[in-house]
């Protein structure tokens, strides 16, 4: 459930009509609901009820600023997988010991600066990586907490560039070899052991593959106990999908995923942390854009906006669909054709949709694509000098842009030119 509606012919976010945002700040633009954020959050908490627990959401999902204080004041920990997110979620406010550290390449130094910050975890990924972690901890006199993020083997069912979760993929190590590693690790002075990780990709549609991943790592959390290691917690990582296609599917809910981690590894006295990113964010935002033409082609016609795949680079990406709405509301009986939906970008690529039936739209009109809110603004660029478009908070009655556009000025002072040139 989202909170973007028309009301009055008018396609609002919350009680702030979409066109008066577009006033305010120009297309295109991203705006999000606060009230869908938290309901999201909400259902999650309901969906672990009962089992100590703690929700890190994925922040590369959306990281605006604004958006880590919301998730961060409702008692979110946050999943972060660089230093750059790292500091931006302490920047947001969030202590150090909710915020846990994913990612396959950490660097030293980006282990350094979330150990002498402060941090719950190191999700490790690697025997490498467990060394290096070892060294830079004893470097800085500490120790650092850490699960293993073990591979299950495990088929997500997800598009294959979203999937991590089968042995192929670069991520975690063998759930095979895991025995082997916890005792490398419990031999480390800088490691402590808490816990198992595991992540099995986005987009998640069905709850099967979560059902066999955690099965195993309830199987593994038996044997590492009987090894001797006092696995605490279990990290479940994120991935449950969304519906794109409201007319289509419905993904399964957070309380039957809460249900299935109930009957899996509810009865191992664990700590459990999810790491979902899209499910709280996806469908809390919208992106604006205006079409600049109606162009007429052979045997079919070009939508043709002023957003491109600089903005949002799902559908070119993964060919992933959008619905695609106008923002003012459609009259029962108008006559629908079908039309692709394109950026001004020069690449074939810059598509967003094919042959989807649209009402008769023409220049200024806005649209609005849904299920914007994660993986959007923050997998944008400014390919073809396109500024980075704004992000518009809306909560209630009241909007606030929480990410500016850059004026031309900014961006072109951003290079520098070489004195010797
Ligand atoms: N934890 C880890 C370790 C992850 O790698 C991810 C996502 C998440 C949690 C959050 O997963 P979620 O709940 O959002 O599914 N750019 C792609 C999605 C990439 C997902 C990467 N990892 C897209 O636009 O579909």
């Amino acid at each position: 459930m989202d909170h973007f509606d028309y009301k009055d012919g008018i396609l609002h976010a919350e009680d702030v009509a979409v066109d008066e945002i577009a006033r305010a700040v120009g297309t295109p633009f991203y705006a999000y609901s606060a009230a869908t954020f938290r309901r999201h959050f909400q259902l999650f908490q309901e969906a672990l009820a009962g089992m100590d627990h703690l929700i890190c959401y994925a922040m590369k999902a959306n990281g605006n600023l604004a958006i880590l204080k919301l998730m961060g004041d409702m008692g979110a920990g946050i999943d972060v997988v660089s230093g750059g997110e790292y500091l931006k979620a302490r920047a947001a406010g969030v202590p150090g010991e909710r915020i846990v550290f994913s990612g396959v390449g950490k660097t030293r130094a980006e282990m350094a600066l979330a150990l002498e910050g402060g941090i719950r975890q190191f999700n490790v990924e690697s025997e490498p990586e467990l060394l290096a972690l070892n060294e830079v901890a004893c470097g800085l006199g500490k120790v650092a907490p850490v699960t293993v993020r073990i591979n299950p083997d495990v088929d997500a069912r997800t598009h294959a560039k979203i999937a991590t979760g089968k042995s192929e993929n670069k991520f975690g190590i063998p759930i095979a070899k895991a025995r082997l590693v916890y005792a490398e690790a419990a031999a480390l002075p800088g490691i402590e052991v808490v816990g198992i990780d595991v992540h099995i990709g986005s987009q998640l549609t069905d709850l099967d593959p979560f059902r066999a991943a955690f099965d195993k790592v309830a199987h593994l959390t038996g044997l590492l106990r009987q090894d001797g290691h006092d696995i605490r917690r279990l990290d479940l990582g994120g991935g449950l999908g969304i519906p794109y296609e409201r007319s289509n599917m419905a993904p399964p809910l957070p309380l039957d995923y809460g249900e299935v981690i109930r009957q899996t590894v509810g009865h191992l006295g664990c700590e459990i942390e999810i790491e979902p990113g899209r499910l709280i964010v996806g469908n809390a935002g919208i992106m604006v854009a205006s079409v600049i033409y109606l162009k007429h082609g052979e045997g079919r016609n070009f939508l043709i906006l002023d957003a491109a795949m600089n903005d949002l680079i799902r559908p070119a990406m993964y060919d992933a669909h959008h619905d695609i709405v106008p923002v003012r509301q459609v009259a029962p009986g108008t006559e629908m054709s079908a039309v692709d939906i394109v950026g001004p970008v020069c690449e074939t690529g810059d598509t967003f949709a094919r042959q989807r039936n649209m009402p008769p739209l023409g220049d200024g009109d806005l649209v609005a694509f849904r299920s914007a809110g994660a993986y959007g603004a923050v997998m944008a660029s400014e390919y073809n000098m396109r500024p980075l478009i704004p992000e518009v908070l809306v909560d209630g009655d009241q909007f606030a842009v929480i990410r500016p556009r850059p004026s031309f000025d900014e961006m072109i002072n951003r290079d520098r030119v070489p004195e010797w040139l």
